[in-house]
Order: C-alpha cells, then sequence, then structure tokens
C-alpha cells in the first residue's frame, strides 16, 4: 500500500512539467505567428500578373520589377524601367507651357525614360489633358494616387507606358489651347473629350491595378491603330459607354489591333461597351462582369473577340445577351469571330457566338494568357483596382 500512496508534491510537480513546456510552445507559436504576419505575410496574389510582383515584401525599394509583369499583347511594356526615379511632390497643374518641376505634367513631357512615383497621397485635377511621352511608368503604390475633376490622359503617337495603381474619375471635356507636348514642342489643341485615359495611334500599354469611374466620354478609348495593349486587375463602375476599341468604320487600319482584357471587374452602374471593338481582335479573359444593362461585350466591322473563362452574371432586369451587334444582318456578322470558351453564364446571361469554332488552329499572333477556370474568377479578381494598401516592407 505504501508504496502506491501519491505524494502529493510529485504529483503538482509532473503536472507542471507536463503543462509549462507545451505553454511556452503555445506563446511562441503565437509569436511566430504574429512574426510572420508582418515580415512574412501569406501572399494575396492570386493570377499571373500578381504573382509575378506582389509577394516581395520589398516591393517599394524593388518598384521596377514591375516591369517584367505584363502579360498578354501587351507583354513586353516595360515603361520607365530604363531611366530614374522621378518623384511627384506638387499636385497643381497650373502652367500648360512650362510646367512647374515636381508637377505630374513636368514628369510625363521629360524627353528620357522616368519611373514615376509620388511623394504622398495626391488628388491631381488637370487644367487640361495630359500629354504623355514615350518610355513612361506612372506607380502610384504605397499611396492614393486620384487624377479626377479635371481632364484625363493622352497617349498619342507613342509607345511603351505602363500606368499602375492610379484612380480616375469624375474626368471632364476641357476646352484645349496652347500646350507643350513635348519637350520641344508646343502647339494648339482643340477640346478634349473628357476620356479617363486616351489611346492614339500608340502601342505597348499597360493599365494595371487602377480604378475607373465615371467619366465625361468614355473611360479608356483606344483608337487610331493603336495595338499591343493590356488592361488587367482593373475595377470600372458607374459609367455608360467605358471602353471603345476603335472608334469609327472608317479606320480599317484598327485591324492592327491587339487588346488584352484580363482579371477585371465591371461592376456598380454600368451599361455598356465592355468593351466595344471594330475591327481588331480582343482577348477577353478571366474577368468578372456582375453589371451592366444593354450588353457586356459588342463591336462589328470584322473585331475577332475570344473570350475565355470570365463569369458574367446578367443583372436583374438588364438584357440578358452579353453580346451585342448593332443590329447589322447575321448574314454579315456570321463570319466574325466572337467565341466563348469556359465562360461562366448565369443568371439568364448567354453569349451569341458567331464565326470559326476551330480559330486556334489558325492563330498565329502572340501567346494568349492561358484562361483558368471561370469558378475561380472571384478570386483572381479579388484585389482588382488602385486600392492596394501597399505597405514597404510587407508584400503587397
Ligand atoms: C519637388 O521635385 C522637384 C523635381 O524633382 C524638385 O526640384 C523640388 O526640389 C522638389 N520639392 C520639394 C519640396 O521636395
Ligand atoms: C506588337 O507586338 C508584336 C509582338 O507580339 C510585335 O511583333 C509588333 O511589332 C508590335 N507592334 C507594335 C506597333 O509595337
Amino acid at each position: 500500500m505504501e508504496g502506491t500512496r501519491c505524494n502529493p508534491v510529485l504529483v503538482l510537480f509532473f503536472i507542471f512539467a507536463a503543462i509549462i513546456p507545451s505553454l511556452m510552445a503555445e506563446i511562441a507559436a503565437v509569436d511566430r505567428k504574429l512574426v510572420d504576419k508582418k515580415k512574412n505575410a501569406p501572399c494575396v496574389a492570386y493570377n499571373c500578373i500578381d504573382k509575378c510582383w506582389r509577394c516581395d515584401p520589398h516591393w517599394a525599394k524593388n518598384r521596377k520589377r514591375l516591369a517584367d509583369c505584363a502579360k498578354g499583347f501587351g507583354h513586353g511594356t516595360y515603361g520607365g524601367k530604363m531611366g530614374r526615379i522621378y518623384v511627384v511632390n506638387d499636385s497643381s497643374d497650373k502652367d500648360m507651357i512650362n510646367p512647374k518641376p515636381g508637377t505630374l505634367r513636368h514628369a510625363v513631357l521629360l524627353a528620357e525614360p522616368l519611373w514615376i512615383i509620388f511623394s504622398g497621397n495626391m488628388n491631381i485635377r488637370l487644367s487640361q489633358e495630359l500629354i504623355f511621352t514615350c518610355d513612361k511608368t506612372i506607380d502610384g503604390r504605397g499611396w492614393e494616387v486620384h487624377i479626377s475633376g479635371g481632364a484625363g490622359f493622352m497617349l498619342q503617337f507613342i509607345r511603351n507606358i505602363i500606368i499602375h495603381a492610379i484612380h480616375m474619375y469624375d474626368i471632364v471635356e476641357k476646352s484645349g489651347g496652347m500646350i507643350r507636348s513635348e519637350t520641344d514642342h508646343v502647339g494648339i489643341r482643340g477640346k478634349s473629350d473628357g476620356d479617363a485615359i486616351s489611346v492614339f495611334k500608340s502601342s505597348q500599354i499597360w493599365i494595371d491595378h487602377c480604378s475607373f469611374a465615371n467619366s465625361y466620354d468614355g473611360l479608356i478609348d483606344i483608337v487610331a491603330a493603336s495595338t499591343n495593349v493590356t488592361i488587367s486587375n482593373c475595377h470600372f463602375v458607374k459609367h455608360d459607354k467605358a471602353l471603345l476599341f476603335g472608334a469609327s468604320a472608317e479606320m480599317p487600319e484598327d485591324k492592327i489591333m491587339k487588346v488584352t482584357i484580363a482579371y477585371n471587374h465591371f461592376g456598380k452602374g454600368l451599361t455598356q461597351r465592355l468593351p466595344a471593338v471594330r475591327y481588331g481582335f480582343v482577348h477577353v479573359v478571366n474577368n468578372d462582369y456582375t453589371q451592366w444593362q444593354s450588353y457586356a461585350i459588342g463591336g462589328g466591322d470584322g473585331a475577332t473577340i475570344i473570350s475565355q473563362g470570365n463569369r458574367f452574371i446578367a443583372p436583374d432586369g438588364a438584357c440578358k445577351e452579353v453580346t451585342n451587334r448593332r443590329q447589322v444582318p447575321q448574314s454579315v456578322w456570321r463570319k466574325w469571330t466572337w467565341r466563348s470558351e469556359g465562360d461562366l453564364l448565369l443568371n439568364g446571361a448567354y453569349f451569341r457566338e458567331s464565326g470559326n469554332p476551330h480559330w486556334a488552329k489558325t492563330y498565329k499572333g502572340p501567346a494568349l494568357i492561358p484562361a483558368q477556370p471561370a469558378s475561380t474568377v472571384a478570386q483572381l479578381t479579388k484585389s482588382v483596382g488602385a486600392y492596394l494598401g501597399c505597405k514597404e516592407g510587407v508584400p503587397c
């Protein structure tokens, strides 16, 4: 009996000896979790473009890494990668002929490649259209940069531009007048249309992680034989005629136009032209369409539209047809190649296909972004727009 009697002190000792290390281990684990969250937070990048740069906690030191991330037809657009960093520290836009150093207008006019960043949160109200020169990146990461209440961006006769993490809304028409368009050229400009971004006879353009809303004319126009453009990870809301690719039936030069629309969200308050296309080739891949009224994708004049892995949710009360062909007789449009492959069509949405179902066999252009299953679109487009909240030292 004696031998089996328990010594209460010994029992307590054994209990503590068993509990304390596991408690310590738990505290350490919680600690590690906190540290991990700061230093090594789980990366939120889901699509192939975001995966290219967002997991780097040192994105702020390695901003130019973004230049290697363009996919789709805008592939190879490197913007201001070869140039210095220019910090915009002045949100004013007063002098159209000799813009003040430190303003966005001064930066985009310099005849050298530039990687343009901002010194803080800023709202820039452009007095007249902002005329770009070649080889520029506008990189709003780290701040909230808003272009609103004034004119928009004009990309004309240029190449190699990246526009990243910028909010653009409430863009209005402006009267024009004497405006500098290059370091050594000032000219008279007519009225600007009131597009947020206008791409005119330009190529190698990549617009990524921007937020667009409510502008006087279009949100993005791509016209006059422009090509090699990617629009990705953007958020579009509150606008009637949003994206126009090819503005005129009298411009068959737009046949060279190639545009990729990938991982965007077309959301609240949109009506039509998401996009509308004339002549060119548009690859619409893994986008989320949750609102339109008249139609989502439309156009004419022999445009080619390849729609893959998108989610189209027809809103209640909207026209359920995704596509629109401007009252052209079927005998004409049946030859246009408009294909829907792996799209998720919900709430009555339907895509009227036409043209060659075997287009891929004869396709000779550059590689297309491979479509992911449409069921993953909500995740792929989870962080669209310019509200990235990037902080130095943590993945963005
Ligand atoms: C703003 O930037 C310009 C151009 O780089 C520079 O000349 C100027 O000194 C800067 N101003 C301030 C207050 O940092
Ligand atoms: C567009 O990109 C293709 C390569 O994909 C290239 O061959 C062509 O020259 C580019 N066009 C322009 C106008 O930059």
